[in-house]
């Protein structure tokens, strides 16, 4: 039997004696139910756009990370298009609505918000977990109180039919699928019609020629992380729910002091790399933003929750390691994608010495979604510095949809 608690704990960031008593407990719980083995890797993340926006997003995906194009699933009001890398790492699910009007679970989810209401439709949904047993994991959790769609709703949500699919986390507004799946079986989702779009193939056969003639198309690694941004009050329990729902553990947190806000990893207790699982990240607040008048402290983070509402906020590529016509391999992938017209929100920081560098892209217009690209080096065996995140975290925050205030 795993044991969730046999992990080193990182960071200096404080945690209440809530957390602590409960994060013992409840992956204690995991363990004894056999949950923690039930439950598996990230298999794949669903991600919802705008009309019209499929097309554009999978040949900016295509072209600013290794995902290839693989299929299309048609269903009454969506098209739902998969992305693959291979098996060892997780899939991307593009759903997109067809009709403006349509509307739903996943867009109420955006229309309270002033930028989140900008793009209806446009957000991270959250992961599939594959799991040895479906029905087993579905009827432990539901006995632990979380709340699971019926078969009924999966079908009017045009999702596939094979996942056991948990209602919105009121922390994080993300849901968790989970697919039964022998890890020697292949992936499949059960939905509508399927077929290769000629639109779609096309947008990907230019992004991935554009990817080989600049070169980088052997540099960009899957997905390492994802980072998750959370109302301050929500911290601890966004963490706790999520280790409750995965077989993730805590790995530690630390305090960005200057940018009054803090990162906590989480990382999958099986011997897998964040390739084929990646680290879920959740960054909140350190204080709520209605005290920051009276200690005048910087809340990008917070503002980034009350204009978008609490959500996904970046997926981070890994960079592979080592250089490419003399520059380090990550300022040889940002500038080559730079030429093409993307933005990044800042400078590449960080430095071979620290032990890596990363750098933020700019929100993507379809999604919403920021790239992260990441490098480590040699051995570096940290998950990230300090130094950089506080930087990051300050060119997050004039990123537009945070900077607009004035709601
Ligand atoms: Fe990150």
């Amino acid at each position: 039997m795993t044991n969730s608690l046999a992990f080193a704990r990182h960071g200096d960031k404080e945690n209440s004696a809530f957390f602590e008593e409960y994060l013992e407990q409840i992956l204690q719980e995991r363990d004894r139910l056999g949950l923690t083995d039930l439950i598996h890797e990230i298999d794949a993340l669903m991600i919802t756009v705008d009309p019209d926006h499929s097309v554009e997003y999978i040949a900016e995906l295509c072209l600013m990370t290794p995902y290839h194009y693989l299929v299309s699933l048609e269903s009454e009001s969506h098209w739902t298009h998969i992305l693959r890398i291979d098996l060892d790492s997780p899939d991307l699910i593009v759903r997109e609505v067809k009709d403006p009007n349509v509307r739903g679970i996943f867009r109420s989810l955006n229309e309270i918000y002033p930028v989140g209401s900008q793009k209806p439709n446009s957000r991270y949904m959250g992961e599939v977990i594959r799991v040895s047993n479906k029905q087993a994991v579905e009827e432990i959790q539901r006995a632990r109180e979380f709340r699971f769609f019926n078969q009924h709703d999966i079908r009017n949500l045009e999702l596939p039919a094979n996942l056991a699919i948990s209602k919105p986390s009121p922390y994080t507004h993300n849901i968790v699928g989970y697919l039964e799946r022998k890890v020697t079986d292949l992936r499949v989702y059960a939905l509508g019609i399927s077929s290769i779009r000629s639109d779609i193939q096309s947008a990907y056969e230019k992004a991935k020629e554009t990817q080989e003639k600049l070169g980088i198309d052997d540099l960009i690694l899957p997905i390492d992380h994802l980072a998750t941004r959370v109302y301050s009050q929500n911290r601890e329990v966004a963490i706790l729910e999520y280790l409750s729902l995965s077989s993730y553990h805590f790995w530690g947190a630390y305090n960005i002091k200057d940018q009054n806000s803090s990162t906590n990893v989480t990382k999958s207790v099986h011997p897998i790399p964040e390739s084929k699982s990646p680290a879920k990240v959740f960054t909140a607040n350190n204080t709520p933003y209605f005290v920051n008048h009276l200690e005048k402290l910087p809340s990008p983070t917070e503002t980034f929750v009350r204009n978008y509402g609490p959500r996904l906020h970046h997926m981070a590529l890994a960079v592979k390691d080592g250089e490419r016509d003399g520059v380090e391999n990550i300022d040889f992938v940002v500038n080559s994608i730079a030429e093409q017209g993307k933005g990044f929100l800042l400078d590449v920081i960080g430095s071979k010495e620290q032990g890596l560098k990363q750098i933020f892209s700019n929100a993507s217009e379809h999604s919403s979604l920021i790239i992260e690209y990441v490098q480590r080096f040699g051995d570096f065996n940290g998950f990230f510095t300090k130094e950089n995140v506080a930087a990051l975290t300050e060119a997050a925050g004039v990123e537009e949809g945070v900077q607009t205030q004035d709601f």
